[in-house]
């Protein structure tokens, strides 16, 4: 994915631009532009550099481009093309009389660039985008206005795409499409903006309006214009963002990574904010399915990538242990190949952070398309994921800007946990005192996380004393399970090293093998309760150590069985076994986000991910 800004207003277009691409770096980093309308010649005037955009900013040096007050920004997380300076946007049409960004995919552009180049026309760069800047710029050039040009070229483009553009003889508008790729616009009083997401104009504007699938807006001082790419009159929908500048802004941290997860404590309580009446019974209004419809599931499919599919993983343990409904957990992207047993019986859960992850959105369609009924947890309001959906329960972590996902987590497994105890309450599984009790617990949680956090200096000398191994293994059972993986993909994906997470059972049928002297193995303890978790677990932990293993246990607090067999402790306050995940977690956030920064790597931006991954 990629992140894009246009502005129209009084400012300095090239200012507005690089300040809302600083907040949009998060999606992309392979390089960034920005392209302004530089009235007083008629001309466009661009810059763009492979890499940061601090490469951006500094080629642009203190003169910067000529003044505008019209322009548009991209900062880039490379498809086609290799991330240098000649495949950065913006692109310029062969008179470089417009100038186009672009974020998704344009999948007809092969045909489309060999038509243009049979023509005459001479495309320099190897990206998906430029056929789009020459296009446009043929069709402004024969006569039409940008709108009309957007329109037209946009009924020819196949993909995702959200393309903007300005025109260097227009020069008080900015143009732009949506198609399966973000784009919201920002009212402000005499400007307007256009972004992928609203932290590139919240410093201006908190008034927003989203853009719905194949839509063309038109921005200008004085407002907005929606059209369809018929040309018919259309509209976007009106929200106001919820969050202000101070939520998207490090406030002291080194790391947005390290800021969020220390946000965790209120992020749990936020998401659990008015979502159950005062003796514990669950009110989720939000969900749009009836309450007979719920009555008649008789299978729940959770879908989702990465982190979000450790929180469905979790949740598999939840609804099945308290809905008694059966619940297979899927990889988005591997779900709609296999040719899935669906129907209007069964729920599809999708668990996204963003709304906008490509993999998951195709596998929502797919299974609307099946008459399944889709329920969407997500914690970006007004993204394509809920918007696509037939109900979402909205997590309320406030915008994640780090590209290893923490808080967003956390909150998708409070909302998982809320779901799973609603079904619980709608089918009448358990009792409502049971329920209670739970979400007694659960309200509980932001103060447990707070005490987690409070030993985080202990972690963190633990990163210290193993910044020098290149693998770690996670190890735990049951809901500790998710966790184990969870721990480990945030390793891989910050410190670039070698760890994988194993069910603790499995472990003496294959990877057992992999143990030697000193090979550090995070446990993940369940609580000790009625059943034989606890134990078993204590044997894995004996079978690893017993083979040299340094063992990493995060075990509850009066956990004394596991004190022999343990060569560090992580305490944890006593929780049930479901809920442990929201703690046991925390930990191995913070040793991955300190392992990292020991390692001297840019723990917000990791090397070749994006925050979204918006292509399949
Ligand atoms: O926005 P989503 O929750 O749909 O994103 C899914 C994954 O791409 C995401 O969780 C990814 O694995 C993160 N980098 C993990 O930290």
């Amino acid at each position: 994915m990629c992140g894009i800004v246009g502005y129209v207003g009084p400012r300095q277009a090239q200012d507005v631009i690089v300040e809302g691409l600083r907040r949009l770096e998060y999606r992309g980093y392979d390089s960034a532009g920005v392209a302004v309308v530089d009235e007083a010649a008629g001309l466009i005037a661009s810059d763009k550099r492979a890499g940061k955009l601090a490469n951006l900013e500094k080629a642009l040096g203190v003169d910067g481009l000529p003044a505008a007050t019209t322009g548009i920004g991209h900062t880039r997380w490379a498809t086609h093309g290799a991330p240098n300076d000649v495949n950065a946007h913006p692109h310029l049409g062969a008179e470089a009389r417009v100038a186009v960004v672009h974020n998704g995919i344009i999948e007809n552009f092969a045909a489309l660039r060999t038509a243009l180049e049979n023509e005459g026309h001479r495309l320099v760069s190897e990206t998906d985008t430029e056929v789009a800047a020459h296009l446009l710029e043929r069709a402004v050039a024969d006569g039409a206005d940008l709108t009309s040009a957007m329109e037209e070229v946009c009924g020819r483009l196949e993909g995702a795409f959200t393309l903007v553009a300005i025109d260097s003889q227009d020069p008080d508008r900015v143009v732009a499409a949506r198609r399966n790729s973000p784009l919201v616009v920002g009212m402000g009083d005499g400007e307007t903006f256009l972004a992928s997401d609203v932290a590139a104009f919240i410093e201006h504007t908190r008034d927003a309006l989203e853009l719905g699938q194949d839509q063309v807006v038109t921005i200008t001082r004085d407002g907005v214009e929606v059209t369809t790419f018929d040309g018919e009159p259309s509209e976007g929908l009106h929200y106001v963002v919820d969050w202000d500048l101070s939520a998207a802004e490090k406030g002291g941290y080194d790391w947005f990574m390290r800021k969020e997860i220390f946000e965790q404590p209120r992020a749990v309580a936020d998401s659990l904010l008015g979502r159950h009446t005062e003796d514990g019974a669950l009110q989720l209004d939000e969900v749009r399915i009836t309450e007979d419809e719920l009555r008649d599931i008789d299978k729940i499919i959770v879908i989702a990538c990465g982190t979000s599919f450790y929180a469905g993983l979790v949740a598999k343990y939840a609804i099945e242990h308290w809905t008694r409904i059966p619940c297979e957990v899927e990889l988005a992207s591997e779900f709609r190949y296999r040719d899935p047993i669906l129907t209007r019986d069964t729920l599809v859960v999708a668990i996204s952070q963003s709304g906008e992850t490509a993999d998951t959105l195709m596998a929502i369609r797919y299974a609307r398309s099946q008459r399944a009924k889709v329920l969407a947890i997500c914690n970006s309001n007004g993204s394509t994921i809920p918007r696509e959906s037939d109900a979402v329960i909205y997590t309320h972590a406030g915008p994640e800007i780090g590209v290893a996902s923490t808080k967003g987590y956390l909150t998708q497994l409070v909302a998982c946990y809320l779901l799973a105890l609603y079904l619980a309450q709608v089918r009448g599984t358990r009792f409502g005192d049971e329920i209670a009790t739970i979400v007694r617990e659960l309200e509980e949680m932001p103060q447990h996380i707070q005490h987690v956090l409070d030993g985080s200096d202990a972690v963190y000398d633990l990163a210290r004393r193993y910044v020098d191994h290149r693998s770690v293994l996670f190890l735990g059972r049951h809901a500790g399970y998710p966790v184990a993986l969870e721990g480990a993909l945030k390793l891989k994906e910050l410190a670039y090293i070698h760890a994988e997470g194993f069910a603790a059972g499995e472990l003496k049928h294959g990877p057992i093998a992999l143990i030697e002297e000193g090979l550090p193995v995070f446990c993940v303890v369940p609580p000790r309760g009625r059943d034989q978790l606890h134990a078993k677990m204590l044997s894995g932990i004996q079978e690893v150590k017993a083979r040299g293993a340094r063992t990493l246990c995060l075990a509850e607090e009066d956990d004394d069985a596991i004190t022999p067999y343990a060569d560090e402790i992580v305490r944890l306050p006593k929780v049930s076994t479901l809920l442990q995940p929201l703690l046991a977690v925390v930990p191995l956030q913070l040793f991955a986000c300190e392992l990292a920064t020991l390692l001297g790597h840019d723990v917000d931006q990791p090397r070749n991910l994006a925050k979204s991954v918006t292509v399949e």
